[in-house]
């Protein structure tokens, strides 16, 4: 019987992640979302689980110290899986402070609370005697790995070198991470993950992005020269690897996943483009973004061979599905496009 505590679940990833929880582990018997609701939360990600009486929505920043400790004493978590962050790279370059005091300051308020209830001492590490039960778990990024060159894959062991002020946050997260670890012997996990696709993404990341543009016919803008390669995986198999790990995982491990799937930026919008029947004249190259990371790629030897996990979806059927969802919601990518997603809270939640 879990008690999990997810944070930022209104987001992309996060939102797959709750639903993906309470359709599949009947074992977690209470999900706490909390969730800022900044531009990138949207609760109309969460409509299907709702009305589930082992769901609960709080609207509240991962930085206030006294909430997260509060929420804890209120509902006992044994889990939780932190999501929550900013997490746009271009966003990162033009205002980097936010990216710190969310991405650094928000995951160590969440490690105080957690060592705090599970009463951690740092006698637990010298022993090896982990507090059974509980765990935190970090969702991290490739990106903080930095980029590759032609060849070569990240591992476990690749030094973080990160390149943007997203990546440099997202990595003094995981050593925050891992010195809560080390240091006073928090049952943790990272996970370090590629691109994910899949549904409810905001349309600023590439694949909604594309498919956005391509249907209205508007220009499709394209970083340099296009050829910046990136190793995708869908969602859904982003949030089984999770689970696997939260359930197999060594304690202090760091895993990464990736689905072997390296495709350069412009192969992906010209695949859209072919699924569309729109033209690749609408292709037009801007100027490439600043630091941008010419290759990434994911080994996930250590996820596959020791933990059991593969990914579920190839590619192609991935970006079918991924694509079609766009073309039947019309409704959730006109309501995100023109911000009346940001109403939905205040109908929902407003009055209670
Ligand atoms: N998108 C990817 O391809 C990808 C790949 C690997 C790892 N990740 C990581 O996965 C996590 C989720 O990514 P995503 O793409 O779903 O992000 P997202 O931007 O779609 O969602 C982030 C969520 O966090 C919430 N949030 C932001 N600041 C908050 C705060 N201070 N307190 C509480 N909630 C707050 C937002 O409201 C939003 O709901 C991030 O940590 C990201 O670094 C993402």
């Amino acid at each position: 019987m879990k008690r999990m505590l997810v944070t930022g679940g209104a987001g992309f990833i996060g939102s797959n992640f709750i639903q993906y929880i309470l359709d599949n582990q009947q074992d977690v018997v209470l999900l706490v979302n909390l969730d800022l609701l900044t531009y990138a939360g949207n609760l109309e990600n969460l409509k299907t689980v709702e009305s589930d009486p082992r769901y609960v929505f709080v609207h509240g920043d991962v930085r206030d110290r006294d909430l997260v400790r509060d929420l804890f004493g209120r509902y006992d978590f044994d889990t939780v899986v932190h999501f929550a962050a900013e997490s746009h790279v271009d966003r990162s370059i033009v205002e980097p402070e936010i990216f710190l005091t969310t991405n650094i300051i928000g995951t160590q308020t969440l490690l105080d609370a957690a060592k705090a209830h599970w009463k951690i001492h740092p006698e637990d590490k010298y022993s090896r005697a982990f507090r059974p039960g509980v765990k935190y778990l970090q969702v991290s990024t490739d990106e903080v790995y930095g980029a590759l060159g032609r060849t070569g894959m990240f591992t476990e062991d690749t030094p973080l070198s990160p390149n943007s002020p997203y990546s440099a946050s997202k990595a003094g997260a995981d050593l925050m991470v891992r010195a809560y670890h080390e240091t006073y012997g928090l049952p943790v996990n990272i996970t370090r993950c590629s691109n994910n696709y899949g549904p409810y993404q905001f349309p600023e990341k590439l694949i909604p992005l594309i498919i956005h543009n391509a249907l209205k016919e508007k220009p499709l803008p394209v970083y340099g020269d296009g050829m910046q390669i990136r190793d995708w995986l869908h969602v859904k198999d982003h949030c089984s690897a999770i689970t696997t790990v939260l359930e197999k995982g060594g304690v202090g491990e760091v895993y990464n996943i990736g689905g072997n799937n390296e495709r350069a930026n412009l192969e992906i919008v010209r695949l859209i483009l072919k699924e569309l029947g729109k033209p690749e004249s609408l292709i037009t190259h801007v100027k490439d973004r600043p630091g941008h990371d010419r290759r990434y790629a994911i080994d996930n030897t250590k996820i596959t061979a020791e933990l059991g996990w593969k990914p579920a979806y190839t590619f192609g059927r991935g970006m079918a599905e991924t694509i079609r969802w766009y073309l039947e919601n019309p409704e959730w990518v006109e309501h995100v496009t023109s911000g009346a997603y940001q109403t939905y809270y205040q109908k929902m939640y407003g009055n209670r």
